[in-house]
């Protein structure tokens, strides 16, 4: 059975990034999803969906929704149809990853379907792969969603702000209110962090695995849409990751 890891933390701490570059390291089969209604993690991975003819699975689900509605769906009932998708539509299939989108809201509040699209799919997903890894959208309400209960490592992506501690504290409050269960809770300090932030992490008591460093380049790469995958090896970043990943006894 495959490893199911999570990456979470305030708006634009570094989650995708994170995500991309921890995707570049693990051992595949790897599964990635998407939370995000902002989809940045496809662009990061340099993919591009349309492209591809891959749909999210929100929009997959609005299709099935239209077609019924004007009597064209076809003699699968909606629970095949939904099935089919996933396994087809909806699904971007690559050389080291294959890739999950929820994208964005189908109705104005409401991420009920697809969410249970993907808690529904995440059991059969993980026989098949090596790893799971969700990138999350930011702060701490899609946690209520419930699409994964339970989490092997939960990495807590943070910036040098003071808010951080207060976020720590929090996520451990939300996830064990709604019953979220995690093996390992893992800091990680942002490319802001500096030496007197790191030590307060490593003050809080928490597994703190260390900092992603300032990559320029990766700056430069997310500006013009290049995907992390070619950010050269001795990249700041990505040793950072390799590192990180490497203290959490994933490599
Ligand atoms: N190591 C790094 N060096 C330089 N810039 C970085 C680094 N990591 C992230 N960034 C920049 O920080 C910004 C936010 O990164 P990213 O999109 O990964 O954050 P996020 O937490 O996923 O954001 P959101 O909450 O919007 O989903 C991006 O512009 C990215 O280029
Ligand atoms: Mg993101």
């Amino acid at each position: 059975m495959g490893k199911k890891l999570v990456a979470t933390g305030r708006g634009g701490t570094g989650k995708s990034t994170f995500t991309s570059l921890t995707s570049r390291y693990l051992p595949p089969p790897i599964f990635l999803i998407d939370l995000d209604p902002d989809q940045s993690l496809a662009e990061m991975l340099g993919v591009n969906l349309k492209e591809e003819g891959v749909k999210t699975i929100s929009e997959a689900l609005y299709d099935i929704i239209a077609a019924r509605k004007a009597g064209a769906g076809g003699s699968m009932s909606v629970h095949e149809r939904i099935q089919f998708l996933l396994n087809t539509e909806a699904l971007y299939e690559g050389n080291n990853f294959d890739l999950f989108v929820l994208g964005t809201k189908l109705t104005e509040g409401c991420y009920c379907a697809p969410d249970a699209i993907i808690s529904g799919a995440i059991p059969k997903i993980i026989d098949s792969y090596r790893y799971v890894m969700i990138d999350s959208p930011a702060g701490l309400e899609h946690l209520n969603r419930e699409v994964v209960s339970d989490i092997d490592d939960l990495f807590v992506i943070l910036d040098p702000s003071s808010k951080s501690l207060k976020h720590i504290e929090r996520i451990k409050n939300i996830t064990s209110a709604i019953g979220i269960k995690y093996n390992h809770f893992y800091l990680v300090g942002n490319y802001r962090f500096d030496k007197d932030t790191q030590k307060k992490m490593e003050a809080t008591g928490e597994i703190y695995l260390g900092n992603i460093e300032y990559d320029p380049d990766l700056e430069k790469y997310n500006l013009s849409g290049r995907s992390l995958l070619d950010l050269p090896e001795d990249s700041p970043a990505c040793k950072s990751v390799k590192k990180i990943l490497t203290k959490a006894g994933l490599l």
